[in-house]
């Protein structure tokens, strides 16, 4: 299984998921700017994905500032640490659940405490947040698989596989553990327009999994559900209200609405980090706008006039009343009226 991501020596690895599946080329950030910049060019995506990447971030920042000595030198630059990362993507909550758990662990830090005290402490946090991530989605890979007993045609969204993820994967872990129970017949992967998530990544994970899939452009779904080629559509989250609205991927409400008229369960698998337990609906979720060159070129090729005026949000929100279950490492809710609690 390919990995989003590997730590070592002060340093985070990232596979450049902007290459993928041609190239696989790997970038090395060891300093926070660079995590940060990474975050907000894509290299690394997918919402708990991003919150790890932030979290190494952040302890990689504390062993480069060891020359300001103690917890009381360095707490300013720290708390500016926190908000620059903060600003690199707005939408997917895990990032702020990261920079959370990350403040938290320094509230016990006394202003004597040393930076390689501090540093070594940080980067446990972070290895923490990873390797729950990884535990976290094989709980939720059994429990959505737990949901069914007979072999199925699945349609995915976007990419929540290990590049995704810490590993194993949200929506894809679901599916991953179905197909060790022998449960899937095929995988239709929606290529996700208009950054391609779908068929550059999803796909490349499923072949290396050798977990059967076929490939289908956005605007065929509605056609292979009404064909009843389609028995269950799984999807990742982004942020999730308490009332269960769901931000995602571009193109997730469409199929919601899609399942909801062809009488198909529409299933969201994310960790508990992706619910906001600060907002009650999904009206208050901010949703990110992507450069306008997504449109207008793929890979450098133009598509559009390069003036063409576009709109290029990168989520929608699924209304809860649309969603079949929420799946979490805690275990599977059933809507459609949800009541999310910590
Ligand atoms: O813009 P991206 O690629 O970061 O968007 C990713 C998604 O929308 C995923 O479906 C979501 O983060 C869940 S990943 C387990």
């Amino acid at each position: 299984m390919f990995a989003a991501m590997r730590y070592e020596n002060y340093c985070l690895h990232l596979i450049d998921q902007r290459r993928l599946p041609s190239e696989e080329t790997w970038l090395d950030c060891a300093d926070l700017e660079s995590v940060a910049l990474a975050i907000e060019d894509m290299v690394v995506r997918g919402a708990p994905a991003i919150g790890c990447a932030a979290a190494w971030g952040v302890a990689i920042d504390a062993h480069n500032h060891k020359k300001l000595g103690t917890w009381a030198g360095y707490k300013t630059t720290f708390l500016a640490s926190l908000e620059r990362m903060a600003r690199t993507r707005p939408t997917a909550v895990n990032l702020f659940y990261a920079l959370n758990a990350m403040k938290r662990e320094t509230e016990s830090f006394d202003g004597a405490m040393a930076m390689v005290a501090i540093a070594e402490r940080l980067i446990e946090k972070a290895r923490f947040l990873s390797d729950d991530d990884i535990r976290t989605c094989k709980a939720i890979g059994e429990h959505g698989a737990s949901l069914f007993n007979k072999p199925l045609h699945i349609l995915t969204h976007c990419n929540t596989g290990s590049l995704a993820t810490a590993g194993y994967g949200t929506a894809l872990g679901i599916i991953r553990t179905l197909h060790d129970k022998g449960l899937v017949k095929n995988v239709w992967v929606d290529e996700t327009r208009p950054y391609l998530q779908g068929s550059r990544l999803t796909a490349f994970e499923l072949g290396q999994d050798k977990i059967p899939y076929s490939l289908i452009t956005d605007n065929m779904a509605a056609y292979l559900m009404q064909l009843g080629r389609v028995d269950l559509v799984v999807v990742g989250a982004d942020r999730i209200a308490t009332n269960g609205d769901t931000a995602n991927k571009i193109g997730t409400y469409g199929l919601a609405v899609l399942c909801r008229h062809h009488n198909i369960p529409f299933v969201v698998a994310a960790p508990k980090a992706t619910i906001d337990f600060g907002i009650e609906s999904g009206a208050r979720i901010p949703v990110e706008e992507r450069p306008a060159g997504e449109l207008r070129e793929i890979q450098g090729i133009a598509i559009a006039p390069a003036d063409a005026r576009v709109w290029n949000p990168s989520f929608d929100i699924t209304p809860a009343e649309l969603i079949y279950a929420i799946v979490t490492e805690d275990g599977v809710f059933k809507g459609p009226s949800f009541k999310l609690r910590a």
